[in-house]
């Protein structure tokens, strides 16, 4: 990972954006979005001027959980195209510049696949112990008190065999079993066969689930349980998950991406600061990018953020490049968190903060969770606890494009319905109007990506209260830049003794001011950012 000459990866002067395929774009009207689907939209990709594209599974699956159960590793599902659809996509998007991130989901399979289908047939069987399977208690409960983050036991007794398989999901997703060397090079190969065709890298799915303790202690009492949240978080995952020995499997991984040039690994990892970071690795041969889920999980206030940011940047290990996310297919959308003007200052806080961005489909157009109704439901996370509101299904709804029934998605009935106000947020409304969120984001990304400071330079965190958030981006013979997100929905002021500012607007959420010049004391609406280009003689 040595930068020469302050060059860096495209993995870390790029900005990332996540497609989730069954939803971005329909191309043979049976609802689901689909390769050739996504191929169509690369031209807008571009225009946006994202770097990268990550996908959410396209493998072969029975869609138990939407893709996040392969029953083949090496293969695209017929939903979404073949494997030459693939080969098609990757070309397009490489012609464009741009980089291919697709998701691994090593943790668990199928019940489908091929390897547990011979594993659970007989306690003989070679691949027995590619998973995890247990005796029961001597009084016929499962080997201990695991539970699934879908609701239940994480344990499913197996009639044929007489033994428990664990699976931290689904029961239709049995956990590998990574302690066996089979299964490491079994799936170290999976990753070969994508690089081969020349996948740009992964996004690891549940990468710190993938050691559990060897002798299945029982898991604690989570003290801070509440019963609104999932019923999995009544314990605290001590011994199932982010085990010491989970950090040799990732330096394996990193080390078959390292057989190639310039390939990267982010690893999906909910956990506390000081346990993320340890997934970067000794001297950072671990996961590139681990990813960061602080925006996504803190309450929105500026003092809690911009300590927060601090902190990771503090513990981030030497030569650790940092990253930042709003969301995910598993999380509520930005705009449903904090509100459609706060949302416009997440996108500045985004887009400025030093390290990797990525971007959530939707995102850029100001998309929100859209209610499903009951009886429409997908997502077995909300089917399997129905009075906890828990389902993924709102932030995952088809991307709005224009506004045309279906709003270009389909021309057919979607798979899950659409947002209703979708004529009005839509790409093509939005191209137009020079004054909304994508024309705000597609600003952005311009600015970050032709400015050292802010693409690469470094991070001064320099006043924070329970409005204000002011930060410094600077690179060494580039000019700097202020970023002054007011967090709150009232007027506040910016004016610190001893600091002198200016310089010019170069970016607002409130537009008129931009290319004004600031005199100080810089007074701010509500819900207002701004980005500041400085004097040279500016006194920060
Ligand atoms: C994390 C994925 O992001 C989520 O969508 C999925 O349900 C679980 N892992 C299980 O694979």
């Amino acid at each position: 990972m040595e930068q020469k000459d302050n060059k860096h990866f495209w993995w870390q002067d790029g900005i990332i954006y996540q497609i989730y395929p069954r939803s971005y774009q329909d191309s043979n009207g049976d609802g689901v979005g689909d390769l050739p689907g996504i191929i169509r939209r690369l031209d807008y990709l571009q225009e946006l001027g994202v770097s990268a594209v990550w996908l959410s599974p396209i493998y072969p699956s029975p869609m138990a959980d939407y893709g996040y159960d392969i029953s083949d590793y090496q293969d695209i599902d017929p939903l979404f195209g073949t494997l030459s659809d693939f080969d098609t996509l990757l070309h397009e998007v490489h012609s464009r510049g741009m980089k291919l991130i697709l998701d691994l989901v090593p943790n668990h399979t199928s019940d489908q696949h091929a390897w547990f289908q011979e594993s659970r047939s007989s306690r003989s069987n070679p691949k027995r112990d590619w998973y995890l399977w247990h005796d029961g208690r001597p009084d016929g409960s499962p080997p201990n008190n695991w539970l699934s983050v879908f609701g239940g036991s994480a344990w499913e007794w197996d009639e044929t065999t007489q033994q428990y398989y664990y699976h931290a999901f689904l029961k239709e997703q049995p956990d590998l079993n990574w302690r066996n060397p089979e299964v490491q090079e079994a799936m170290l190969n999976v990753m070969r066969f994508w690089l081969d065709k020349g996948v740009d890298g992964f996004r690891v799915d549940v990468m710190w689930h993938m050691i559990k303790d060897e002798q299945l202690r029982n898991n604690p009492t989570n003290p801070n349980y509440e019963p609104h949240m999932s019923t999995h978080e009544q314990l605290l995952p001590t011994y199932s998950t982010d085990q010491a020995e989970v950090h040799d499997i990732v330096q394996k991984m990193r080390a078959v991406l390292d057989e190639y040039d310039e390939r990267m690994m982010i690893g999906e990892i909910y956990l506390p600061i000081q346990q993320l970071m340890v997934y970067y690795g000794i001297d950072n041969k671990g996961a590139h990018l681990p990813f960061n889920f602080l925006l996504l999980s803190l309450p929105w206030e500026a003092q809690t953020i911009a300590r927060a940011i601090d902190e990771y940047e503090g513990a981030l290990p030497s030569g650790g490049w940092p990253n930042w996310v709003l969301g995910n297919h598993d999380q509520p959308r930005i705009t449903s968190r904090v509100g459609l003007q706060q949302a416009k200052i997440a996108a500045l806080l985004l887009l400025t903060l030093r390290g990797t961005p990525t971007i959530y489909y939707g995102e850029e157009i100001g998309m929100r969770d859209v209610p499903i109704p009951f009886g429409e439901v997908q997502d077995p996370q909300g089917l399997n606890m129905p009075d906890k509101n828990l389902s993924r299904d709102p932030a995952r709804t088809p991307m709005q494009w224009d506004d045309s029934e279906n709003a270009g998605f389909t021309d057919q009935k979607p798979w899950l319905r659409l947002a209703r106000s979708y004529r009005r947020f839509n790409v093509a409304t939005q191209q137009a109007d020079s004054h909304s969120m994508l024309a705000l984001y597609k600003r952005l990304i311009r600015l970050r990506q032709s400015e050292p400071s802010l693409m690469t330079g470094h991070y001064v965190p320099v006043y924070s209260d329970h409005q204000l958030f002011a930060y410094l981006r600077h690179q060494e013979g580039h000019d700097r830049f202020l970023i002054l997100l007011n967090m709150s929905p009232r007027p506040c002021y910016f004016n610190v003794p001893n600091v002198t500012i200016k310089g010019t607007v170069e970016i607002a959420t409130h537009q008129e001011i931009e290319g004004e010049k600031i005199q100080e004391p810089i007074s701010l609406y509500g819900d207002e950012g701004l980005i500041i280009r400085l004097d040279p003689d500016a006194t920060l």
